[in-house]
């Protein structure tokens, strides 16, 4: 005796009836890159196909064209015209992300806008935070001090959710307060809360031109190699009050997203980074693979791992799939 499995693979309509995970478009959260600078700006990074940079104006206009395809749902990175050691850019009420907020939730209050918080894209270094020279890394309570700052002024700005990504310790705990002080009690934080220092960020970093000038994120990003602390991690900022967890990257981290799954009962998110997504478009250009299949089988895996929010640079194309039925 044996159990014949395929009996349940040959009608299609019975395939279509087991079929246990199902992506949807509302499973997506899409990343834009907001540049500084003059009106109609709009520029493809070498590196990302696909994937621009743009203006303030040009990501209104973006927006218009991500609801055609059903997808409502954000995340803003910022690149200012001006970087300086604390990055004060993103502590003013004018800053990049600040202004790109308004402008969207002004023309789209229907978009869902989620920021990420961070200062490596503001500063001249290029760390997460404010330097401990001495030590040579970032100094993780005064980088506490401006993480608040930044998601007041966020939030003062009308965003819809906070993404917290520079693995500070006590970063939820230290934004969640500030966030409440300022009367925000109900603004939501997704926290990047077990990230990897990853080699897969690379072409994010030329898109938000924020490679660090020297060094590299190991003293305060995670080890690719621990999976005990990758769980320690999230649970953590769960402690602390963040109300969606999240694992980054994904493609190579399924396990810790399984792992992470079995031990909280929040919400979790994964970001299929910028490496991942760059080699599939660039198998796909060579005719390696079929480029719409793997991406879709890919991120289906994304969530038959466990998780609930897939922020993707596949986000489009994936829609426009899943709209063709
Ligand atoms: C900023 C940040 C990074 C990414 C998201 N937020 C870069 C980094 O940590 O170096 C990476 C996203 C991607 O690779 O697509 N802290
Ligand atoms: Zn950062």
């Amino acid at each position: 005796m044996f159990k014949r499995f395929r009996r349940t693979r040959i009608n299609p309509k019975l395939r279509t009836l087991l079929t246990q995970t199902r992506l949807s478009v509302d499973d997506f959260i899409y990343p834009l890159f907001i540049k500084a600078g003059e009106k109609g700006y709009k520029k493809e990074i070498g590196s990302m196909p696909g994937v621009y940079q743009m203006g303030i104006d040009e990501a209104v206009k973006e927006c218009g064209a991500l609801k055609k395809l059903g997808l409502y749902s954000i995340i803003l990175f910022g690149i200012p015209d001006v970087k300086d050691s604390v990055g004060s850019d993103a502590l003013c009420e004018h800053g990049i992300i600040a202004e790109a907020i308004r402008a969207i939730k002004t023309a789209h209050p229907d978009m869902f806008v989620v920021s990420d918080l961070c200062f490596c894209e503001y500063t001249d270094h290029g760390h997460c935070g404010i330097l401990d020279l001495e030590h040579e890394t970032v100094d993780n309570d005064a980088t506490l001090d401006i993480l608040g700052k930044q998601a007041v002024i966020h939030a003062k700005a009308g965003v819809d959710m906070i993404a917290p990504s520079g693995m500070m310790d006590g970063m939820i705990t230290a934004i969640r307060s500030a966030l409440d002080e300022a009367g925000f009690i109900n603004l939501p934080i997704m926290s990047y809360s077990t990230k990897f220092a990853s080699a897969y960020y690379g072409p994010f970093r030329d898109v938000a031109e924020s490679a660090p000038s020297f060094g590299d994120r190991r003293s305060y990003q995670m080890n690719p190699a621990n999976r005990d602390e990758a769980i320690l991690e999230s649970l953590e900022d769960e402690k602390e009050g963040a109300d969606i967890l999240m694992v980054k990257p994904a493609l190579a981290y399924m396990d810790i997203v399984r792992d992470i799954r079995n031990n909280s009962r929040l919400p979790l998110a994964v970001y299929n980074v910028s490496g991942e997504y760059s080699m599939l478009k660039y198998a796909g250009a060579a005719g390696l693979i079929d480029y719409d299949r793997v991406m879709m089988e890919t991120l289906l895996g994304f969530k038959r791992a466990g998780a609930d929010i897939i922020i993707t640079y596949h986000a489009k194309e994936a829609a426009a799939l899943l709209q063709k039925g």
